[in-house]
């Protein structure tokens, strides 16, 4: 049985009081949710004050990026270790962001992604198309490519501790977002693609997040397809009311 996920990656934005009220409210007003995994992924610098102020609650903690390196001279990077250190349990890998404006390719994805697992945290690895690929018809191809390179080298039971994000780039912070049946269409591709590089029982078992312009008023219907596991949010994670519209509309959901 897969477990629906709720994740609000809140890219560079809010300053440190609204992070921090944000982060309070939620734990008041999701306190009560038990059938939904949820988490959020700040800016680095905030971590370990939010880290703290989640301690004990209902919601996991995440970064945005991590290096591959244990440690040493990275000027400006940060490890596995010290996200752990400070409280993390998950961490965003290969975000189409990183990928288009850091330059992230996929061989730098499954070298953090390893890392990521090597340290006891669970990664969160994005793929996605963008319009130009996508009315071009490459669509399947690119994101199994993505696929193919980030999950590199992993064995059956890193997999299953891996989770995948399919996020359009297209739809992502545009408010257009993927139909039901464009994302299900994917996510049922990648569940395919894992079931012949692994087995059908481990493809059977990975979460498989949507991302892309989810909103409170459009996630019961993504969340209903039976290959969408959960959310990645961007916008809508950034406000109380909205982001918890999206985890009540999950904790509804029966698969
Ligand atoms: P939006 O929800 O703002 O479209 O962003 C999605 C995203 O990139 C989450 O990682």
């Amino acid at each position: 049985m897969r477990r629906l996920f709720i994740a609000g990656n809140w890219k560079m934005n809010l300053d440190r009081g609204h992070s921090l009220s944000l982060v309070q409210g939620l734990v008041e007003s999701l306190r009560g949710v038990s059938n939904v995994d949820i988490a959020v992924c700040p800016p680095a610098v905030y971590l370990g004050e939010l880290g703290k102020a989640l301690h004990g609650s209902n919601i996991g903690l995440g970064a945005q990026n991590a290096y591959s390196k244990p440690e040493g001279a990275f000027t400006g990077e940060i490890s596995c270790s010290m996200l752990k250190d400070v409280g993390c349990r998950y961490v965003i890998l290969g975000h189409s962001e990183r990928r288009a404006i850091f330059g992230e390719t996929d061989q730098m994805v499954n070298e953090k992604l390893h890392a990521v697992l090597a340290a006891g945290l669970t990664p969160i690895v994005c793929v996605g198309e963008t319009l130009q690929q996508r009315e071009n018809g490459q669509t399947q191809q690119v994101v199994r490519s993505q696929c193919v390179g980030s999950l590199a080298g992993l064995s059956h039971d890193q997999m299953l501790k891996t989770v995948l994000a399919y996020e359009p780039v297209w739809a992502i912070g545009t408010g257009k977002t993927a139909t039901p049946a464009q994302a299900e269409e994917v996510h049922q591709d990648i569940r395919n693609l894992l079931e012949s590089h692994f087995s059908r029982e481990t493809s059977q078992n990975v979460i498989i997040l949507y991302g892309g312009s989810v909103k409170a008023d459009n996630a019961q219907e993504l969340l209903s397809e039976p290959n969408i596991d959960g959310a990645l949010v961007g916008g809508a994670s950034l406000k109380l009311d909205s982001f918890e519209g999206i985890v009540k509309a999950a904790t509804s959901i029966k698969k």
